[in-house]
């Protein structure tokens, strides 16, 4: 059943208040809710249908005599009176029973909720969508240290506790938790001078790990207030780490709920970038207290009115913490590698979808990260402040609503005079946009003409042109600029800018930082951009061009690795002026996946194993021409301060760890050895890890941080994804497979399903290994999963979304999964509508 944006309409009541009282019980847990309700005078249709899956209905009444409702699988219909009434429930619902990890259920004994986008229906009967508003009072009752619900704490006693949020919030944000749980406080004023309470209550055992977490919260709370003027608005602010989560974490009023490996950090157990992700995420939680919470979605189409915004906000965040040029670069990699394939792909939607069949299907890359990459843009057309200003009007006019991209789009036309209705396209359109450049150079005058195309897809047949914002810069022949960045508003099929009064044919620089989130198609200068560009971005962005020309001619001609990179980075690592972090993104080479997308452009087919084969010959002849570097770009960079995660220390160590994986290359693993044996962070620990592996001599390592860490769930993740991402193509699924029979292999928990075959499907060439064990793997595993776990399981299908890249082998190969798995009975409707759409590619 498809659900489309344009039959939207109102519920038919409002909803003024809502009582609800827990008593738990793993098994039978008793769910009563007093709700009041009244005619909403702003719809017609006054049906009254309360959404309820998987709810036992133990009694209802209005205005207190006992109802008899109708009810199917889906919810309840009923006869109610035409003026305001109190509706009660009473259900029984299964906690221990929720392995789908949706509404209320339990994880290492506590109990906790997930609600977003529709799991409150499976708590009570309730009108579950995130127009409908209400403030909510909520009783728990448990034999629990902790009882947490949303806002403020009313009073408590041994046994129970009551809650009282004060802001109304759609059903998707309530949350409740109860277990034995330890908290790390702390607290923060806010520049209204109010004194929040911080709490992080984490399983005893994990006290050690809060400290980081909670500085991010503090750092995020600040930052609100000094980039965007928001102060938090409760008394507390709880945050709680759950070990079964299917997401990254969830932002219910004043009661965030994490997955564990999202919030909880420690130097000895935690990467630079687990540290710098949970940064991320807390902020990004943190933000949607505003950019969700205050004000929220009309409806699950405008998903990315707080998803997108949320993460652009969270971005600059990062870029303000640590190094924007880092963040930015890392960003893009992260689009090409997550965005693209989506977009270029059977699963492409456009960032504000038009239909659905189940909405957790949509929590994408698209309107995640495209979505913050259109705010980009918006901010990047009409400069920072009239941003300031329209998003301060968004604050004003919209607070305790629930909106729509109509409104977002309406405060910046009303701020600044601007017509958006054609950048509305990006909204709207599926697809990646391909940005074709020509230039000219004639009497002094240079002239750049772009042509925009974005190919037709069933989601959006018959693309119409962006407006597309392109920051250009020029060199001269020195390589001195000539012309700072200017941004070109490119709004037509074809269009030409012309730059007057250069003696000289000058080089363009052309899509600086990623303006526009497109493929750039354009034969630049990218040796003499690597050597002098002054945009950070397309520095990184020519090395990285060059190095896929390289490759792709390696794969295709068997062409050797092209000199002039190899010399370009070169003097790269060398310049020590240069930040380490940045200069270890220099050597980073092209995902597997987009050297194969890169190849189906051109009309190759792309061979997984001769791609993984040129990716290694490649890093030989980086290790071949930094071969009397290397040692001494290692030894620099090794930090001898005591540990902290902040933006120098990681890049010295990102740096340090990218000299020892060429390094390894040369010494078949003796210093990566050394630096195992030495290690006391993860960081470090880690990485030596890898790079013994890939040597070829990485068991009694292996084995080592089995012994050590094996009591740590967050480690031995790493331990899991690790064998199988750094397996050999022809091994990768011999090696999941063994895995899943590992004494430690829970299924069930979506960290280490995710670890094990999620890091198999991750694996190009393992994945793809000609003999198909790797897409039989995934799949027996994915068939199993379903009706456990749909949500998991339907997000991990895309693993195939590119399957008609391939050869005809392998086509069919793919193609029986998918029938195998679109043919397995009951089939949730999550994975049904991700393999349906998949196949029909
Ligand atoms: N709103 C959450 C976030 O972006 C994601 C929760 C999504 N959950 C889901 N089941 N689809 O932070
Ligand atoms: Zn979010």
């Amino acid at each position: 059943q498809t659900i489309y944006l344009a039959d939207y309409t109102p519920f038919g009541f409002d909803v003024d208040e809502v009582h609800l009282t827990f008593d738990l019980a793993p098994s039978a847990t008793h769910v009563r809710a007093r709700i009041r309700f009244s005619p909403n005078p702003d719809a017609t249709d006054r049906t009254f249908f309360l959404h309820g899956e998987n709810l036992t209905l133990l009694g209802a009444k209005i205005d207190g005599e006992t109802v008899k409702p109708k009810v199917t699988p889906e919810g309840l219909t009923c006869d109610v009176p035409s003026i305001p009434f109190t509706w009660e429930s009473h259900v029984q619902i299964d906690p221990a029973a929720n392995t789908a990890l949706e509404g209320l259920y339990q994880s290492g004994g506590m109990y906790c909720t997930q609600c977003e986008a529709e799991g409150f229906r499976k708590i009570t009967y309730y009108p579950d969508r995130p127009d409908v508003m209400s403030t909510f009072t909520v009783r728990i009752n448990g034999p629990h240290p902790v009882l947490l619900s949303n806002g403020n704490l009313v009073s408590s006693g041994d046994g129970w506790a009551e809650w009282h949020d004060p802001w109304r919030k759609p059903a998707y944000l309530f949350a409740l938790v109860a277990g034995d749980l330890v908290a790390h406080r702390d607290s923060f004023t806010t520049m209204e001078g109010r004194t929040v309470d911080l709490a992080l209550y984490v399983r005893p055992g994990d006290e050690g790990k809060c400290a980081f977490g909670m500085q991010a919260l503090k750092d995020s709370m600040a930052w609100d207030e000094n980039v965007y003027g928001r102060a938090y608005d409760l008394d507390v602010f709880n945050i709680v780490a759950v070990d079964d989560f299917n997401m990254g974490a969830m932002e219910n009023k004043g009661l965030n709920i994490f997955n564990a490996s999202a919030v909880l950090a420690s130097p000895e157990t935690s990467t630079d970038m687990n540290f710098e992700r949970i940064e991320a995420i807390i902020a990004h939680e943190y933000f949607h207290n505003w950019t969700g919470n205050r004000i929220t979605c009309r409806d699950w189409f405008q998903l990315c009115l707080k998803e997108g915004l949320t993460v652009f906000r969270d971005s600059q965040f990062t870029s303000d913490m640590r190094s924007a040029s880092v963040k930015r670069i890392g960003d893009v990699i992260d689009l090409r590698a997550r965005q693209f394939p989506e977009d270029q792909g059977p699963l492409a939607h456009p960032v504000r979808p038009e239909s659905f069949q189940e909405i957790n299907n949509f929590y994408t890359a698209t309107v995640y990260e495209k979505g913050a990459e259109v705010i980009g843009m918006l901010r990047t057309l009409v400069g920072a402040d009239a941003y300031k200003r329209a998003l301060d009007m968004y604050f004003d006019r919209h607070d305790g609503q629930a909106c729509t991209i109509e409104d977002w789009l309406q405060v910046f036309e009303d701020a600044t005079g601007r017509d958006l209705g054609q950048f509305k396209r990006w909204y709207n359109q599926a697809g990646t946009p391909h940005l074709t450049v020509t230039e000219t150079y004639k009497n002094a005058t240079y002239t750049l003409t772009f042509t925009q195309n974005t190919p037709p897809s069933a989601a959006t047949p018959d693309p119409q042109p962006l407006v597309i914002p392109v920051a250009v810069g020029l060199l001269d022949a020195s390589g001195v600029e000539v012309m700072e960045t200017q941004v070109l508003e490119v709004t037509d099929a074809t269009q030409s800018f012309a730059f007057a009064g250069h003696s000289a044919k000058p080089t363009a620089s052309i899509l600086r930082n990623f303006s526009a989130p497109v493929v750039l198609e354009f034969d630049a200068d990218h040796a003499a951009l690597l050597a002098h560009d002054t945009d950070p971005f397309n520095r990184w962005e020519s090395g990285r061009a060059l190095a896929l020309a390289s490759l792709l001619a390696t794969i295709t001609k068997g062409s050797a690795p092209d000199n002039d990179y190899l010399q370009g980075i070169a003097s790269i690592l060398r310049d020590d002026s240069l930040d380490p972090a940045y200069r270890a993104l220099m050597l980073g080479l092209p995902g597997q996946p987009e050297l194969a997308a890169a190849l189906h452009r051109r009309g190759d087919t792309p061979d997984p194993q001769a791609i993984f084969d040129a990716v290694r010959g490649m890093k030989e002849a980086l290790a071949q021409t930094l071969k009397d570097d290397l040692p001494r770009l290692y030894a620099r960079h090794q930090v001898t301060a005591s540990y902290a995660p902040d933006a120098e220390q990681s890049g010295t160590r990102s740096l340090g760890n990218a000299a020892l994986s060429l390094l390894t290359l040369l010494d078949n693993g003796d210093t990566a050895q050394t630096q195992y044996d030495a290690a006391t962070n993860m960081t470090q620990q880690l990485a030596a890890l890898a790079n013994l592996i890939r040597a070829g001599r990485g068991d009694a390592a292996l084995a080592d941080f089995e012994t050590q860490w094996q009591d740590d769930r967050l480690v031995m993740d790493k331990w899991f994804a690790l064998q199988v991402s750094e397996a050999k193509p022809d091994d990768a699924a011999d090696t999941a497979k063994a895995l899943t029979r590992h004494r430690d292999f829970n299924w069930k928990n979506p960290n280490r399903f995710r670890a094990t075959l999620g890091a198999l499907a991750m694996h190009h060439a393992g994945f793809h290994a000609a003999d198909g064990s790797g897409y039989a793997l995934l799949a027996d595993w994915l068939i199993k999963l379903d009706p456990v776990n749909p949500q998991t399981t339907a997000r991990m299908c895309s693993a195939f979304q590119t399957w008609r890249r391939y050869d005809q082998i392998r086509q069919s190969l793919m193609a029986k999964e998918l029938d195998r798995i679109a043919s397995t009975p009951d089939l949730s409707r999550d994975t049904t509508e991700m393999i349906t759409r998949i196949r029909n590619a």
